[in-house]
């Protein structure tokens, strides 16, 4: 049984699983429903509305209606990696439809989005999200069926007008996705900004404790597009386990404790190290001198989010070394890759990325979690200095 209270606080509904007592025991904690299939009524129906567990399950829908209920949409849909969802989005685009995603976007979405999904027939193209007006331009009215926005995107922190591109996507008849992974429904809500649907890789912070892979995406309103997304993922299967989905809603009970003090942490950290002379730059929307400081400040409430990059200075390949070396020297900062999670970690991205990687050779990514922002910048400043 879950209470549904319209005038809580995101935070009061997070931490409560949406205010979740189970009807038959009392337990504060809604149970984990393994069952991949459900009984029919005698008269044929199925009144519970639950059918076959790629359809849906009771487990799925305790993480999902708390996911609606934090981005102010109408329903979500959990998946099984943000990449799931992601490409399900797409999926339910026709041969021949125009989309049109940024530049500098999470890489491994980006490189489908060119590969997999061209090959299919979509047609693809990538301009700079943070150009209004090269996103105008490359606006195809009837062609174009969707724009993929990542905010703040990966790794250079570029944060994108979501209530512009939401008008000139809307003005060509176009759907807007905005992959909110690194704002979280903490910091930022697309959907409240004009948005259509808004994606999430729930590895990471909704989940936060790097040990669930899952994807999620959320809609303001159920139209037919959004019926096509449902489509996919019944059809394709690309669904979580129950398990997973579990921990889950679990995981997001303490999402605005984790994400604030994240947040703060980062901020301390920009700040820190934004002068520091082995670094040629610190890019974090927070920072004052970021060039979309003022969007993300207007569009992010509480807060900037917990992930920043640090490049080291020097010519390329002087600035790729350096930048190995620091990454090989922290101790508390674990070298990984992902996001979102309560350790810190450091990345040396173009060596993820590989060939055609659009990011700078000297960028250290850095994802900080809710360790002492003292130790963390201590550990910084040392592997720096040796
Ligand atoms: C911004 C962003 N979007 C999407 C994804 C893909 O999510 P997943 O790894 O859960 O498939 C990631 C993963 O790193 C990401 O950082």
């Amino acid at each position: 049984m879950t209470i549904k209270n319209e005038t809580w606080a995101p935070a009061s509904l997070a931490a409560q699983a949406m205010g979740h007592i189970d009807g038959t025991t009392g337990a504060l904690i809604p149970p984990i429903h393994a069952a991949t299939t459900f009984q029919r009524d005698p008269d044929n129906e199925y009144r519970t509305g639950f059918v076959y567990s790629r359809l849906g399950s009771p487990t799925y829908q305790a993480a999902e209606e708390l996911l609606t209920a934090l981005e102010g949409g109408v329903e979500t849909l959990l998946f099984a990696s943000g990449t799931a969802a992601a490409t399900a989005v797409v999926m339910a685009l026709r041969p021949g439809d125009h989309l049109i995603a940024p530049t500098v976007m999470y890489w491994s979405l980006r490189k489908w989005l060119l590969g997999p999904a061209t090959e299919w027939g979509v047609e693809v193209e990538l301009v700079d999200m943070t150009d209004l007006d090269a996103v105008a331009r490359a606006v195809r009215p009837g062609r174009t069926k969707l724009i993929w926005v990542e905010t703040p995107s990966n790794p250079l922190w570029r944060v994108t007008d979501i209530a512009a591109v939401a008008k000139l996507a809307h003005q060509a008849g176009a759907k807007l996705a905005v992959d909110s992974t690194c704002a979280s429904p903490v910091l930022s809500r697309p959907l409240d900004h004009g948005a259509d649907i808004v994606m999430h890789s729930a590895t990471k912070y909704l989940n936060g404790h790097s040990d669930v892979l899952a994807g999620t995406l959320t809609t303001s309103h159920k139209d037919d597009f959004w019926q096509r997304i449902c489509a996919v993922r019944a059809q394709s299967g690309g669904v979580i386990g129950p398990f997973e989905a579990w921990l889950l809603q679990r995981g997001m009970r303490t999402l605005f404790l984790r994400v604030r003090e994240a947040s703060a942490s980062a901020g301390s950290i920009a700040r820190h190290f934004r002068h520091h002379p082995k670094l040629a730059e610190v890019l974090y929307p927070g920072l004052p001198d970021h060039p979309d400081h003022a969007i993300a400040s207007r569009q992010m409430q509480g807060g900037f989010g917990g992930m920043l990059s640090i490049r080291l200075a020097g010519a390329d390949d002087v600035a790729l070394r350096a930048a190995i070396a620091c990454a090989a020297k922290v101790r508390l900062w674990k070298r990984a890759t992902s996001l979102g999670g309560v350790e810190s970690l450091i990345e040396h991205r173009a060596s993820i990325e590989g060939v055609g990687s659009p990011v700078p050779p000297g960028l250290l990514r850095l994802s900080v979690g809710i360790e002492s922002c003292d130790d963390l910048i201590a550990d910084l400043d040392a592997a720096l200095a040796s």
